[in-house]
């Protein structure tokens, strides 16, 4: 079954505490935190402030995408606030494979980003360094995308190389085109849009489990 993780990207900023809990009590699996620096994404979002008080209020696995330039500056904050995922982008300009190490030293899961454009050889090299490769399924920055469909063919390749980590997939996921990015091998699915605008959430994440398992 994938697990359902909302992105508080497209929760209330003004009211996070409770939809964070709204999301844990309608059966969710992880919280999925964008952290944005304006530069790497023409967009700013989140602290480690807030995954620090996010901690506080819910039991749920913290999944932290730094969209950044330069994340080897704050992945040891992110993690001290409490990160239990920590996941950077294959196009930064710094060292991907030290940063992957010091997150797995740091006893989290360490993810590895790809925008959509990103050929999936370029981290081949990498996937035995990171628990979770994170494939984008819209251009990083802004949520309620259009999914892009061409990144479907690229989960069912990494799944194809027998990778065992979990392959997450982020934007523009809905509920009908769930069973394929499912079929294909995907296990986390992150879902901002879809799943804070549905009226009943609970009834939502029902609907995408029972769709993630093939009913
Ligand atoms: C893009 C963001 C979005 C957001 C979820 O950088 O990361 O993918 O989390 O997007 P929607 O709202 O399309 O589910
Ligand atoms: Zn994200």
């Amino acid at each position: 079954m994938i697990k359902i993780a909302p992105s508080i990207l497209a929760a209330d900023p003004l009211n996070l505490e409770r939809d964070v809990r709204k999301a844990e009590e309608a059966g969710c699996d992880w919280i999925h935190v964008d952290v944005m620096d304006a530069h790497f994404v023409p967009n700013l979002a989140y602290s480690a402030e807030t995954v620090r008080r996010l901690r506080e209020v819910t039991k749920l696995p913290l999944d932290v995408h730094l969209m950044m330039d330069n994340p080897e500056t704050m992945a040891d904050t992110f993690l001290d606030a409490g990160a239990d995922c920590l996941t950077i982008h294959a196009e930064i300009p710094g060292d991907v494979s030290a940063l992957l190490e010091r997150i797995r030293e740091r006893g989290r899961m360490a993810g590895l980003a790809l925008k959509p454009g990103t050929p999936l050889e370029t981290v081949t090299d990498k996937l035995n360094q990171a628990d979770m490769i994170l494939m984008m399924t819209v251009e990083p920055g802004f949520g309620g995308q259009k999914l892009d469909e061409r990144v479907i063919e690229k989960i069912r390749t990494l799944k194809e190389t027998g990778y065992t980590g979990e392959i997450e997939a982020d934007g523009g996921i809905r509920e009908d085109n769930l069973d394929r990015l499912a079929t294909n091998g995907l296990s986390v699915a992150v879902m901002g849009t879809a799943l804070f605008r549905d009226p009943d959430m609970a009834a939502c994440v029902k609907r995408l489990h029972r769709i993630s398992r093939g009913e």
